[in-house]
């Protein structure tokens, strides 16, 4: 079943040179810390690792949902769980049987995530959905912030919520890229539990602000 609608700020439209202050302004109005890694090879750029997490774990109590866009997470999973991550997320088109990798998080004290790019169906982790924490539905190609949603993966959104919940799965769906006030409401509709906003939060003027405005717009959603 869908549960309460969480709101998952990427720090990778935040400013950088003060990213402590600006994860400490949002906190109180956010469920989740989303952090996305990229290591230059599963994607076209590359962002932070583990010591900026490491830093991070110092200044919030916010649960760590990181975004592994790499082509090898599974080799670092025990510093990502001492640098204080709660949950990793990696790429089903890295691990096509996840069934390893999923084991492996959770023999290091972490949740598991599987993400599908855009052009990945459902179908592809149909099988594994079971294994997973979240299930995150990319709806931008990955590596970079600030790119326009695409409508075409409320599809896929739709179909895993179906799978969900016609099976009792507790699997959360994510959804990242392009998500802020102006979509958040359709997306929910589609059966969307978490929502990741990086450009739409760090931004906007007033982070708070967008936060509050993503939620007011869930508020007055009818539930799917
Ligand atoms: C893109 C990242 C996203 C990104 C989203 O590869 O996975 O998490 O930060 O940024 P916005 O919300 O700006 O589209
Ligand atoms: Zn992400």
């Amino acid at each position: 079943m869908i549960s309460p609608p969480r709101i998952a700020p990427s720090i990778l439209a935040a400013d950088l040179a003060r990213l402590g202050e600006e994860v400490q302004r949002v906190e109180p109005f956010v469920d989740l810390l989303h952090i996305d890694v990229m290591d230059g090879h599963f994607v076209p750029n590359i962002t932070f690792g583990i010591p900026v997490i490491a830093s991070l774990r110092k200044v919030t109590s916010l649960p760590f949902d990181c975004h592994l866009m790499m082509t090898n997470p599974d080799a670092y999973f025990e510093p990502f769980r001492t640098a204080g991550a709660d949950l990793v997320t990696v790429h089903a088109e890295v691990y096509p049987d996840p069934r390893e990798v999923a084991a492996a998080a959770r023999a290091h004290g972490l949740q598991f995530g599987l993400a599908l790019n855009p052009p990945t169906p459902f179908v592809a982790v149909e099988p594994y959905v079971e294994l997973c924490d979240l299930l995150l539905v990319m709806s931008v190609h990955p590596g970079f912030g600030a790119q326009t949603f695409i409508e075409s993966t409320l599809d896929k959104v739709a179909e895993a919520r179906k799978f969900i919940d016609s099976r009792g799965l507790p699997t959360d769906i994510e959804i990242d890229g392009g998500i802020g006030p102006d979509n958040v409401a359709r997306v929910r509709a589609a059966g969307v539990d978490v929502f990741v906003a990086g450009n739409a939060v760090f931004g906007a003027p007033d982070p708070v602000s967008a936060v509050e405005a993503m939620r007011h717009a869930l508020e007055t959603q009818r539930e799917p």
